[in-house]
């Protein structure tokens, strides 16, 4: 039941169709402060019909510039005004938060779930995006539930996958520490039958954002599973090579902060944080004090999920870049590794996946290591 003595956007959000809303709410919530009648932008109640009458994504600002007084500016801020109102009905509907250990796994878009962190304060974010055209998550998990048999690559433009990744790493910036990391494990993708530099063309689109370049990983993963240097062996020839792809990057982005000493996540911590945190090095000097790093890929029996984090890759960057207690953010979490190793590790953590099986399985792990960690401590103190 709608309450009168709500704002408009509450009235909003609690309406199945904008259309419902009265012309005088509507219009308080195009001003963009909720204020009944007060029209600043001098719209006459045709306009407002109109906008009512079109609210289903069909206005753009090209239909709102014939009205007479309507400029391209003004059309602008009323599409947005309008589209933050559905945006807040959906987060409302769709977001679901669950407590698990140390941190919480949500259901739902990234950008949408984002929107409810506060500024600067998560220390660390890893993760792996979905992959442009490579996998289509929702066939997957109909495959998985036996509901079809094959899955396929689903088509989406790459300019529209640039805005995709563009507007949730904007957001991703806002709510990261000044001085905090950003690590994203990116590859190139087959696209056609041609190979397109993503990680390359990733690197400026996050550097236009604010993100500092600092490291790029390679993650090499031992097994090829291609069979792309077959061709030279066919063909024993110049021209026909094509090197089998066992390797993906692992990058490090960094928010700037406003001196040196505040960039760095070490500065404030007192020397006992500092102790409790030691990384033990008696494996470093191998591989790992190198930007190459050499870590298997998760056997398929092993993960519900197409394309998991090894742990050790997630133990890595979580070592490195945060402290215990730390708050640590995994946008895209798939199967929640970056959850469940951080539950190990003693950090806060937050995953958001769009996926309900993926979300699923994510919980019951880490629950799992919960109850892991809770008998472990247990027959410690009965020692
Ligand atoms: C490359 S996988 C990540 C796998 C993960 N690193 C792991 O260890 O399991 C990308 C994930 O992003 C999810 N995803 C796609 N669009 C999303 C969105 N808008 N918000 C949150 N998750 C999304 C997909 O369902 C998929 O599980």
């Amino acid at each position: 039941m709608l309450n009168e003595k709500q704002k408009p956007r509450e009235k909003l959000l609690e309406l199945n169709s904008p259309k419902q809303l009265s012309a005088n709410d509507l219009m308080a919530i195009i001003l963009g402060n909720g204020t009944k009648d007060k029209n600043v932008f001098d719209l006459s109640k045709e306009i407002v019909e109109y906008i009512r009458e079109n609210l289903n994504g069909i206005m753009t600002v090209d239909d709102l510039v014939k009205f007479r007084g309507i400029g391209k500016a003004k059309a602008l801020q009323i599409i947005s005004a309008l589209e933050l109102g559905q945006r807040l009905r959906w987060s409302k509907d769709k977001i679901r938060v669950h407590k698990v250990g140390n941190g919480e796994i949500i259901q739902g878009d990234c950008l949408e779930v984002m929107k409810t962190i506060a500024d600067d304060s998560v220390i660390l974010a890893l993760t792996s995006p979905p992959y442009h055209n490579a996998i289509n998550y929702e066939d997957h998990i109909k495959k998985l539930e036996g509901k079809i048999k094959y899955w396929e690559r689903k088509e989406i433009s790459y300019d529209f996958y640039r805005t995709f990744l563009v507007d949730r790493f904007k957001e991703l910036y806002r709510i990261i520490v000044p001085g905090g990391h950003n690590v994203v494990n990116i590859a190139p993708v087959g696209w056609n039958g041609v190979r397109v530099a993503l990680p390359f063309h990733f690197v400026g689109w996050m550097e236009e954002i604010g993100w500092r370049f600092k490291e790029d990983i390679i993650w090499e993963k031992e097994v090829a599973r291609d069979r792309r240097s077959g061709v030279l062996m066919q063909h024993p020839f110049p021209g026909y090579y094509y090197p089998s792809l066992v390797a993906e990057y692992v990058f490090v982005f960094q928010k700037p902060a406003g001196t040196k000493n505040e960039s760095n996540i070490f500065h404030f911590r007192t020397k006992e944080e500092k102790h409790a945190n030691k990384i033990n090095l008696s494996n470093y000097q191998g591989e790992m004090s190198k930007n190459v790093w050499k870590i298997a890929p998760v056997a398929p029996q092993l993960n519900l999920h197409p394309c998991p984090f090894p742990e050790e890759l997630v133990r890595r960057v979580i070592e490195f870049y945060s402290y215990k207690n730390d708050l640590v953010i995994d946008i895209f979490t798939g199967s929640g590794q970056t959850n469940l190793v951080s539950e190990k590790l003693e950090r806060r953590h937050i995953g958001i996946e769009t996926q309900e099986n993926y979300v699923k399985y994510a919980i019951n792990r880490i629950n799992k290591q919960v109850s892991k960690s809770q008998l472990n401590l247990l027959s410690k103190d009965n020692q």
